[in-house]
């Protein structure tokens, strides 16, 4: 009975294998092209530098594969850019004087120093305007692709030729703001989910007021200087850019809702880095628990803070916390060490010998192959200042870190990357030996930064191939626009939200509720004059 029952149940098997196979042998491929026709492209960055230029161009890298022509527009002379073959690069002007200043550890770098580095780049927006102005013209330039820091003519010339702007920028806050995220930059924490009401009110009321007093100057100038242009004013309502790009993640960045036209396509990575040199290789071969620290090419760090790291340095290798340490020193030179300092034992270390490479654990360089660095995998901690590009390495190569952060979007990035587990951050103001020593020990020991390092590393690698993504949305806007009727009223109209278009009111229903409120408070009214006046009734009829 059983087996008849099998041997039934096993043909109608066969039979179904066979159907499935028959209709397999019909398919035939989807048709996967896109149709293309060159275009031409502007990259555009008034602030220029690697860390705002590289991964603009790792996705207009992309675009010229595909066939498209891209020219950057940038101040100075941005040299890396002869790895990108075909790619064509006019100068914005002088490179901005890259503040040779020393970092002021006593000062903060918040919104109130960028109002003031601000009112300086505004006053290049005239001869900026001409330069991106006439190199639309001379190109026929169909996008622009816009770093969106301090850079309102690239924006500015690409509204005022009705062309289709795509915005660039890993700093979320600049493009989307949500009432309840913020910034170190502006005085606040990342995320108001565990702060106080005062907190809130001071973040949500007073800081707003602060920064607008702050930045009113600067506003001042840019409205003048455009009316000196003769920009018109009515083409710059709205929308400033058709589509924004955000070179960041969900994960390192904190979640929130976007609306289609703002998309997050980062971590952005090359997919070739230099290798490690001979000397680097040979150093880090022979060590198993490296440390790595680079504060970027634009830090320039006092006597006093190297001198502390040298101690820490020198101390944690004594104490076997790491084995040891490679040094990128950049800009920062060794007469910025002092010659002499003294452990926590009381023993005197000369600092010549460290800086000359003498000691057997610490390799100091002036410039490390980063990615490389930080790919190997004795590399167990990157120590450094937080930037977005440096993070994003070290997402991707999964190395924990020790962010000491000095400004900018750095601060943020510190509390963004200790809420994702994977870091500890340094106060800069209250730098204490004993104290870094701790935390190094524990970020190499504890289980936690291990299992979310994995996750970050994981989820920065899938992340890290959406930079093909941005360049099938720069296409995607390149060709709704349609081939010489550019931008009516009606581009792009499928990815902006209502909202915008319906007002605050509407669109949060805020009159229908009000309405409701109304018809409540009339019916209380009522029902209160209705028994106030049944009581006087009783009254009187009690006195009679
Ligand atoms: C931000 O919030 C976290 C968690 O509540 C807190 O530990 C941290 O000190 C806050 N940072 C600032 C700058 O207020
Ligand atoms: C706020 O506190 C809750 C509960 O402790 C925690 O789950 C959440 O991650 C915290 N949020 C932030 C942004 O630190
Ligand atoms: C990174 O590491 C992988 C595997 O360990 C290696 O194949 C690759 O070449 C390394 N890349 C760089 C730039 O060091």
């Amino acid at each position: 009975m059983i087996n008849k029952n099998l041997i039934f149940l096993l043909s109608v098997l066969v039979l179904l294998l066979n159907q499935i196979h028959v209709n397999a042998v019909d398919y035939v491929p989807r048709n996967i092209d896109i149709e293309r026709y060159p275009k031409n492209i502007l990259v555009g960055s008034y602030a220029g530098g690697r860390s705002h230029l590289k991964p603009m161009l790792d996705v207009a890298a992309i675009l010229i594969e595909r066939g498209h022509n891209v020219i950057l527009l940038t101040s100075g002379n941005y040299e890396p850019s002869s790895e990108y073959p075909g790619l064509k690069q006019i100068t914005l002007g002088p490179k901005l004087s890259a503040r040779k200043s020393k970092i002021d550890l006593q000062k903060d770098f918040d919104y109130r120093q960028m109002s003031r580095i601000r009112e300086l780049t505004t006053a290049g927006y005239g001869k900026s305007y001409e330069k991106f102005n006439n190199v639309a013209k001379e190109y026929n330039i169909d996008l622009f692709f816009c770093d969106a820091m301090a850079n309102e003519a690239c924006m500015d010339v690409a509204n005022n030729l009705n062309k289709p702007v795509v915005a660039w920028s890993s700093f979320l806050q600049f493009v989307d703001h949500k009432p309840y995220k913020s910034d170190p930059l502006f005085g606040c924490n990342i995320s108001f989910e565990n702060e106080s009401f005062f907190e809130r009110f001071r973040c949500t009321l007073i800081q707003p007021l602060q920064i607008a007093y702050a930045f009113a100057s600067v506003e001042r100038q840019l409205n003048d200087a455009r009316n000196q242009m003769n920009i018109n004013l009515a083409s710059r309502k709205g929308l400033k850019f058709n589509l924004a790009l955000i070179d960041n993640f969900f994960g390192f960045e904190l979640p929130q809702p976007l609306p289609p036209n703002v998309q997050e396509i980062g971590p952005v990575l090359s997919d070739e880095y230099p290798p490690l040199t001979p000397e680097l290789t040979n150093f880090i071969d022979k060590h198993e628990r490296v440390l790595y620290i680079a504060f970027g090419t634009r830090v320039y760090v006092r006597s006093e803070l190297n001198d502390k790291l040298t101690q820490v340095f020198v101390e944690a290798i004594n104490n076997k916390i790491i084995d040891g340490v490679i040094w990128a020193l950049s800009e920062t030179s060794k007469d910025d060490f002092s010659p002499t300092l003294s452990l926590t034992d009381g023993t005197q270390v000369q600092t010549s010998p460290i800086l000359n490479n003498e000691h057997p654990h610490i390799h100091v360089t002036k410039f490390a192959p980063q990615f490389a660095v930080l790919n190997h995998t004795n590399t167990k901690l990157f120590f450094s200042h937080g930037g977005a590009g440096s993070t994003h390495e070290s997402l991707y190569t999964g190395t924990p870190m020790l962010v000491l952060p000095f400004g900018g979007d750095q601060m943020g990035n510190a509390q963004r990357l200790e809420t994702a587990g994977i870091a500890l951050s340094l106060n800069k103001h209250s730098l204490d030996v004993n104290d870094i020593l701790n935390k190094i020990d524990f970020l190499l020991k504890d289980e936690h930064i291990k299992k979310n390092s994995k996750r970050m590393k994981y989820l920065a690698r899938i992340n890290s191939n959406r930079k093909y993504k941005a360049a099938d949305l720069i296409e995607y806007v390149l060709y709704s626009s349609g081939l010489d009727e550019y931008l009516d009223d009606d581009f792009l109209k499928e990815w902006i939200p209502a909202e915008s278009r319906m007002g605050f009111i509407k669109a949060n229903n805020l009159d229908v509720y009000g309405f409701l409120l109304g018809i409540i408070l009339t019916l209380i009214g009522i029902t209160f004059k209705l028994i106030s006046n049944s009581l006087s009734n009783r009254k009187k009829s009690k006195k009679e």
